[in-house]
């Protein structure tokens, strides 16, 4: 029996792979690579480079494969993006979310881990943030996620289909032998950007202003590394299997770092003199995101390695270190 890694390819679904491998499970990967790089998928993983709408083509994967449990990171999840154009967001994430359900059912495929985000909460009323927090996104990125938490619970109601949805915060780092990494185009995410600075692809980091109501006025975000992440879904996937209700649990560090620190941290990870400028507030930036991961501790047992980000940061430099093009080596 094999797990299907939806959305393999990409940066995080790369590292599931990796983490699947390593507990000595058969692992099967779809793709369509609009966004991932086959080279970032292991050899020992089947792949199929098929778009999850192509109900078809799922099918055909699924017929060909003995799948027990899908781990679902397939999506497009740039926030502007999304903003400027929402339809694109409702028919990859959400439109493709049906696709899989339907197939998952027309197979006997009754369970699922799927990439949430903290995007669902919208502006947090408390932190830090719990799961029975109100979910009220504010772009269509965060909308179609809770879309398609919500298509899951119905599916589970009508067919059986159990899930756990788990809600990452900032997700960093890299496998610590560097093979596979961070490499999004466009790059969004605050440590890879930090990184081109200091591999002197770009003059300095913009951190974009520095009046929020927070101890520096930086805004202040919570990291996970990577493999800490797909650890999780490991134990989510172990936590189906032992038959448990659906569940949705935040991942996060509950340790806020604001965009100075991590600025900081980067320099003490890199040993490179970043320069960094203040620039303007970007709409719609809460001051504060962080986690609150107990659920997620106490639950399935998740125990985090990383707890510094400068280690976190020292594991993406290794990865930029060795592939300074990215996937283009
Ligand atoms: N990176 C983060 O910090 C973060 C934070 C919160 C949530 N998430 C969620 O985690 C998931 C993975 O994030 P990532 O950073 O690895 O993104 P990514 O873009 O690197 O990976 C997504 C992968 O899905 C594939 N894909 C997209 N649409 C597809 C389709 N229709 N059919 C088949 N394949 C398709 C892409 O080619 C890509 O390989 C996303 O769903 C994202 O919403 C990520």
């Amino acid at each position: 029996m094999s797990v299907l890694v939806l959305g393999g390819a990409g940066y995080i679904g790369s590292h599931m792979v990796k983490q699947l491998l390593a507990d000595g499970q058969e692992v099967v990967v779809v793709d369509n690579l609009v966004k991932g790089h086959r080279a970032a998928v292991d050899s020992r993983a089947k792949f199929y480079e098929v778009d999850l709408r192509d109900k078809a083509a799922l099918s055909a994967v699924f017929e060909q494969e003995q799948i027990e449990a899908v781990v679902h990171f397939a999506a497009f999840s740039i926030v502007p993006e999304s903003v400027a154009e929402p339809l694109k967001y409702f028919d990859n994430n959400t439109a493709g979310m049906v696709t899989l359900l339907e197939v998952m059912n027309e197979h006997d495929v009754k369970q699922i881990v799927f990439s949430s985000t903290a995007a669902t909460y919208g502006n947090p009323v408390h932190i830090p943030i719990k799961e029975t927090d109100p979910q009220n996104p504010i772009n269509p990125y965060g909308e179609s996620k809770l879309m398609m938490e919500k298509m899951m619970a119905w599916a589970d109601q009508a067919y059986g289909i159990k899930w756990v949805a788990l809600r990452y915060f900032n997700v960093a780092g890299a496998i610590e032998d560097g093979s596979i990494g961070e490499d999004h185009e466009p790059e969004t995410h605050l440590v890879p950007i930090i990184l081109q600075a200091a591999a002197g692809k770009r003059p300095y980091i913009e951190m974009f202003g520095d009046d929020y109501q927070t101890p520096d006025g930086f805004n202040v975000r919570d990291y996970v590394h990577v493999m800490d992440l797909t650890a999780a879904h490991l134990l989510a996937l172990n936590y189906l299997k032992e038959g448990h209700d659906s569940a949705a649990f935040n991942l996060g560090s509950a340790t806020g770092f604001s965009v100075k620190e991590m600025v900081a941290a980067a320099r003490e990870a890199t040993g490179v003199d970043i320069q960094a400028k203040v620039g303007p507030r970007r709409a719609g930036d809460p001051d504060i995101l962080v986690a609150d991961s107990t659920a997620a501790r106490e639950v399935l047992g998740w125990q985090p390695q990383f707890d510094n980000v400068a280690d976190i940061i020292k594991t993406a430099w290794h990865w930029v270190e060795m592939h300074p093009n990215g996937y283009e080596d």
